[in-house]
């Protein structure tokens, strides 16, 4: 019998080694060495020419001169769904492979069924995970019956390549990576050696086909997408579905995008009939905009290229026990500490006795350094006990030094704050004058100045 070759990969990283070794000298990484048995049959699974008709479409593989090559011929599918549309850039681009990522039960399979559905193309939706009654239920949810999306539940790639040459679908689906298996390597689904040929199986198909193919993958406990970081290398685009589970707002970004921009993204909510787009993000993030509460105040941030209007709350108490305790929900903690302690050095308060609790509401996370002059607004009024006018927002980095400095696209911040209906807006100093928005600008230099005007 021939001997089974093995070979010991890297789960983190995906590098491979002929020994175990202790520390991946790729990545660094201690003991993520996994061995694998690896026998390659000469075969692949996905041949060109394998499928009749327009499927059989063979690269050109001479040079061309790129003021020769048409790039209109190819047009963007529309998916229907104009938040996922935003995201891919523009549609989906032909013979694309997009990798979309996410945290279990975010709502990753629901999305993607749901473009699916909507699709006026023949879609087929390939689930490793659900039972296709399952997935009929789900679809029956989210209220639609489509013509032309078919289901299939296989976890071999030569099985779903036989069907998809039979079908012929004009976008493919896979859910999950994890799940799949080819018959070349005989190492478990979801293990590395596995994902990189299913993926690049997967890749060659799109590319002679011209087929575009979304594929789910799973995110592991420290919020990477599982199996090799080589596996977001081979695909065109890799989408990331967040969200806090318990709430209903899910964000969905572009992490890599070769055919648009990554500082888009589309804002959905989570219902009992599935997900909706959300247009007009800002009007539902500000539930309470006419209550005067102290502890709140509003920022007027951008997520990528979209302003938005976001919640601050902020809980000053006396600390109970000794050591004072600091927490912040979608907020970076490190920077909660750097804004407490500017306002102990720079402005004179003294909160390190006190209890301080900061969140955003609407469980969004937000890295928009603008967002600091709300939280340093929203810690203020909770430890005066004193509400700001619900009618005044604020978007401004605080430094290190006590200074406010600007943000980027405040142009943007202040109309959209300007349509919400806000009054005011507190803002850094600036070289530009905004006389074209409705709300009024009022420029701060230093945090000092803020606190004398606001309290
Ligand atoms: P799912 O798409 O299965 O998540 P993933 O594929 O990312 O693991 O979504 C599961 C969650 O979504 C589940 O907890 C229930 C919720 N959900 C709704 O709230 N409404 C709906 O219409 C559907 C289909 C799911
Ligand atoms: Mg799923």
């Amino acid at each position: 019998m021939a001997k089974v070759k093995t070979t010991w990969y890297c789960q983190n990283c995906g590098a491979q080694y002929a020994k175990w070794q202790g520390q991946c000298t790729t990545c660094k990484k201690w003991d993520s060495l996994v061995e694998e048995v690896v026998q390659k049959e000469q075969t692949p699974s996905w041949q060109t020419g394998d499928v009749p008709g327009t499927l059989s479409r063979k690269r050109n593989s001479k040079p061309q001169r790129i003021s020769e090559i048409n790039a209109q011929e190819s047009p963007r599918l529309d998916t229907t769904n104009l938040e996922f549309n935003r995201v891919l850039g523009g549609g989906l681009v032909p013979g694309s492979v997009t990798l979309l990522g996410g945290e279990p039960g975010i709502g990753k399979s629901t999305l993607l069924l749901q473009v699916c559905l909507n699709l006026p193309f023949k879609t087929l939706y390939v689930s490793g995970e659900e039972s296709a009654q399952q997935i009929k239920m789900r679809a029956d949810r989210v209220n639609k019956n489509a013509e032309n999306c078919y289901i299939l539940t296989e976890t071999k790639t030569q099985n779903i390549f036989k069907q998809v040459s039979d079908i012929e679908p004009d976008v493919l689906i896979i859910d999950s990576i994890q799940t799949l298996q080819t018959q070349h390597i005989e190492s478990t689904a979801g293990s590395v050696s596995q994902i990189r040929e299913c993926t690049g199986e997967l890749i060659k198909f799109a590319k002679q086909t011209a087929t575009p193919v979304i594929v789910i993958g799973h995110i592991t406990k420290d919020g990477h997408i599982a199996g090799p970081k080589i596996l977001e290398h081979m695909v065109d685009t890799v989408l990331q579905f967040e969200g806090d589970r318990n709430h209903t707002y899910r964000i969905l970004r572009a992490l890599k995008n070769r055919f648009g921009s990554t500082h888009e993204i589309g804002i959905y909510e989570m219902l009992g009939h599935g997900l909706r787009e959300v247009t007009n993000p800002s009007e539902i993030l500000i539930a309470n905009k006419d209550l005067e509460i102290s502890g709140t105040a509003i920022a007027a941030t951008m997520e990528g290229m979209r302003p938005l209007m976001i919640e601050v709350q902020a809980l000053v108490s006396t600390a109970v026990y000794g050591t004072p305790q600091r927490s912040a929900t979608g907020y970076n903690l490190k920077r909660l500490n750097m804004i407490l302690a500017v306002l102990e050095k720079r402005a004179g308060f003294k909160l390190g006795q006190k209890d301080v609790f900061l969140n955003i509401t609407g469980g969004i996370n937000v890295d928009d350094p603008a967002i600091d002059l709300a939280v340093v607004a929203a810690i203020l009024s909770s430890n005066f006990d004193i509400a700001l006018n619900p009618k005044h927002c604020f978007s401004a980095e605080v430094g290190l030094g006590g200074e406010i400095r600007t943000a980027s696209r405040m142009e943007q911040r202040i109309n959209e704050a300007g349509k919400l209906g806000f009054e005011r807006i507190c803002i850094a100093p600036a070289k530009q004058n905004f006389k074209n928005s409705t709300a009024q600008v009022v420029a701060f230099s230093k945090i000092e100045d803020l606190v004398r005007y606001l309290f």
